[in-house]
């Protein structure tokens, strides 16, 4: 690595940027860099939050900005105010911004502003969906940045057709996907389940996420929701870790903690929840990243959305979108799949889904900054 020194400021703030951060974090350990890692506080749960810097082995925030929860304007503005007075105090010669939440594109607009390069990961993506905020913070983040890394070839397209240079854009693959391998050991379906305090495993289980604003935020489609994950957990018992936005919803349409199959906890760490996902017969969800958790696990996996930002989940084989009342006939053709068809787990992965995108980040920052 040259020797020149320099200073760059991670910003993560929800809990899907942690296991983005950690494999950067990690591979400019070894550089000549220093390092100070901002949390914005828009999650600020410990179960969104602080078991992944336990179990992720992030180092522990050098700053929270402690933002917390509101509408758009105003959690995008707190971030925005709490980060100008760290940009000016410390002058960062790079800025570190993670996927698609509010924190990001609050970061990359304040860093621009004051003339200080950013970098962002998971770069390119694009749902081409105006109705989900975090299409809104990915457009406008990637104009904001210097350095594009991008998780999937299309991605390189989506940003050259919106006026971005070839040379700001790097195709790195997934770090989020370096840290499901590093720990894949630890995602042990029989332990995670043993830990749930639920008595024996079930044979065979679903698990369901739901989160986004366009499924739990319309009393109408939530009731529609409810009332298809109590049919699909007649087929298999249904573990639902919820996030904390959607539970009141979803409660007031009938959904129960424990009601014939449904079992609902609260947000699981990280190994417990993807060793969870790794034994599922089927995953239901409108997560993001658990569709490209679940391509390199080999689980099928149903996407309740009507777009994805990720279309490899869907080439290779594991994803499918679907509309609500479409999850039960999709359910019940992936349950009556035989096993040896599913896809294997761990082969074919999508291009440069490899546990090295880390230190390929690592690598270009360094030789970015050195060069300037
Ligand atoms: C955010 C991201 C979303 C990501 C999700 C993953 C944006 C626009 N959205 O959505 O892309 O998929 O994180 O989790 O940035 N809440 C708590 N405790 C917390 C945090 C939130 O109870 O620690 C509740 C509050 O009621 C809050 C609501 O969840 O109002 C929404 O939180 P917010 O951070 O605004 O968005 P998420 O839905 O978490």
């Amino acid at each position: 690595m040259p020797d020149h020194g320099g200073l760059v400021v991670h910003v993560t703030g929800a809990r899907p940027n942690f296991p983005k951060a950690a494999p950067v974090i990690d591979g400019l350990r070894a550089g000549p860099l220093e390092q100070v890692l901002v949390h914005t506080g828009q999650h600020y749960d410990d179960r969104l939050s602080r078991v992944f810097f336990d179990e992720l082995g992030l180092p522990d925030p050098d700053l929270n900005l402690g933002v917390g929860s509101g509408s758009h304007a105003v959690q995008t503005a707190a971030v925005m105010v709490g980060l100008e007075q760290v940009f000016l105090k410390r002058r960062p010669d790079l800025v570190v911004v993670y996927g698609d939440v509010n924190s990001t594109v609050a970061a990359a607009l304040v860093a621009a502003k004051l003339r200080i390069p950013v970098a962002h990961v998971e770069a390119g993506l694009r749902s081409f969906d105006p109705t989900m905020p975090e299409e809104v913070n990915r457009r406008l983040t990637d104009q904001l940045c210097d350095l594009l890394f991008v998780t999937s070839p299309e991605g390189i397209g989506h940003l050259a057709r919106e006026g971005v240079p070839a040379e700001r854009i790097h195709f790195v693959g997934n770090p989020m996907i370096d840290t499901l391998l590093a720990h894949l050991d630890a995602f042990d379906p029989a332990r995670a389940w043993a830990g749930l305090d639920l008595g024996p495993a079930p044979a065979d289980y679903l698990v369901a996420t739901l989160h986004r604003p366009a499924n739990v935020d319309d009393p109408a489609s939530v009731r529609r929701l409810v009332s298809v994950l109590h049919k699909a957990s007649e087929r298999l018992p249904l573990l639902i870790p919820l996030h904390p936005r959607g539970r009141a919803a979803l409660a007031a349409a009938g959904l129960a903690d424990r009601a014939g199959g449904v079992i609902v906890t609260d947000p699981l760490p990280y190994t417990t929840f993807l060793g969870l996902v790794r034994g599922a017969a089927a995953v239901i969800t409108d997560s993001g990243g658990v569709q490209e958790e679940t391509t390199v696990l080999g689980v099928p996996c149903l996407t309740m959305r009507p777009n994805t930002e990720r279309p490899a989940t869907i080439t290779h084989g594991t994803n499918r979108l679907v509309g609500v009342d479409e999850v039960l006939p999709a359910l019940d053709e992936v349950l009556s799949r035989p096993v040896s068809v599913r896809p294997a787990p761990l082969t074919a992965r999508p291009p440069l889904w490899d546990g090295a995108a880390g230190p390929r980040i690592a690598a270009i920052i360094d030789a970015w900054l050195a060069a300037r």
